[in-house]
C-alpha cells in the first residue's frame, strides 16, 4: 500500500471515532478540556501508525498521542478491542482487591468496568505527564468520584524501583520499553506478594526502536516469562485485523501474546 493511501485510510478511521455519535461528546469535551485541535489527534494517529521504525519511546510525552491511544481503543474491528476484552476477563476472574497497572497508556476497557463495579482499587502507572494528564481528565468526564477507586501516578521503570505490593500487576506491551526488561521483571516477579496475579501482554514482532527486548515467537515469549519467574496459567493469541490495524503494515509478522501468571515458588 503506498504511504499516501495508509495515510488516508488512517486519517478515515481516527476520524470514524471521532465522529461517532457514541463518542463525539466525551472526545469535544477531551479536546476542549486539553486545549487540543481535532487535527493534531488526527496527525499524531497518522505519527503513531505510519512508519513504526521512525520513532521511539519519546512519542509518548504528546498529550495529542494520549487521546490518539485512546482513539484506537474505541475504533470498531482494531486489534485492541480484543486485548481489552480479554484483559477485563482476566480481571473479573481473579476479582482482586488491588491492581497496579504499569506503563498505562490511556485508560482501557477494565477500568470503566471497575469505576461500575468498584470492587478493586486501580493504581495507573506511568512515566509520562501526558498519560496522567489525559486520564484525568477522561476519568472526570466517566465518573466524578473515580478517586475514590483509581490513582494515577507517575512513575519511571528505568529508576528500577519495586513499585509495591498488589493483587494484580499489568504490563501490557509496556514492559519492553523498560531498560534491562528482564531484570525489571524477575525484581518485580520477586519482591511481589507470594498470591499476586501478573497479567501481561507481549508484542510478537521485529525489533524496533522503541523496544528494548523482542520476541520473536510464542515459545521463546513464554520461555522469557517462565525466566523472569512467573508460571502461566492461561494464554491467549490476539491477531491483529489487517484492513484495520495498518501499524503493522511493515513488520513481517505481528501477534500479541496475553497471559495470566502467577508466581513460580
Ligand atoms: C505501547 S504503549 C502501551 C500502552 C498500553 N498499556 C496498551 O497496552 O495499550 C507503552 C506505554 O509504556 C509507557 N512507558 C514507556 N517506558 C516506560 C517506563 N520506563 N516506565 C513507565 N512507563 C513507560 C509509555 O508512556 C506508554 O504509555
Amino acid at each position: 500500500m503506498s504511504l499516501k493511501i495508509k495515510e488516508q485510510k488512517l486519517r478515515k478511521f481516527a476520524k470514524s471515532v471521532i465522529d461517532n455519535p457514541k463518542y463525539k461528546k466525551e472526545i469535544k469535551y477531551i479536546l476542549s478540556k486539553l486545549n487540543l485541535k481535532e487535527e493534531e489527534v488526527i496527525q499524531a494517529y497518522v505519527n503513531y501508525n505510519l512508519d513504526v521504525y521512525s520513532y521511539g519511546n519519546e512519542i509518548y510525552e504528546s498529550l495529542a498521542l494520549r487521546v490518539t491511544l485512546y482513539v484506537h481503543y474505541l475504533l470498531k474491528g482494531s486489534f485492541h478491542q480484543e486485548r481489552q476484552q480479554i484483559m477485563l476477563d482476566m480481571i473479573e476472574e481473579i476479582n482482586p482487591k488491588t491492581i497496579v497497572d504499569v506503563g498505562f497508556g490511556a485508560p482501557t476497557k477494565y477500568v470503566k468496568y471497575l469505576l461500575k463495579n468498584k470492587k478493586s482499587k486501580l493504581t495507573l502507572v506511568d512515566m509520562y505527564d501526558s498519560a496522567l494528564k489525559f486520564s484525568e481528565v477522561l476519568l472526570d468526564y466517566l465518573d466524578p468520584s473515580w478517586k475514590e477507586i483509581v490513582s494515577l501516578k507517575k512513575f519511571n521503570m528505568n529508576s528500577r524501583k519495586y513499585i509495591g505490593n498488589f493483587d494484580v500487576y499489568i504490563f501490557q506491551d509496556s514492559i519492553e520499553h523498560v531498560n534491562h526488561a528482564t531484570k525489571y521483571m524477575s525484581m518485580t516477579v520477586k519482591n511481589a506478594p507470594k498470591d499476586s496475579y501478573f497479567l501481561i501482554s507481549l508484542p510478537i514482532m521485529a525489533d524496533i526502536r522503541g523496544h528494548t527486548i523482542s520476541w520473536k515467537t510464542f515459545k521463546e515469549a513464554k520461555e522469557w516469562l517462565n525466566k523472569c519467574g512467573l508460571k502461566i496459567n492461561s494464554s491467549k493469541n490476539v491477531d491483529i485485523n489487517s484492513k484495520i490495524d495498518l501499524f503493522a503494515e511493515q513488520l513481517d509478522k505481528f501477534h500479541n501474546l496475553m497471559v495470566s501468571c502467577s508466581k513460580n515458588d
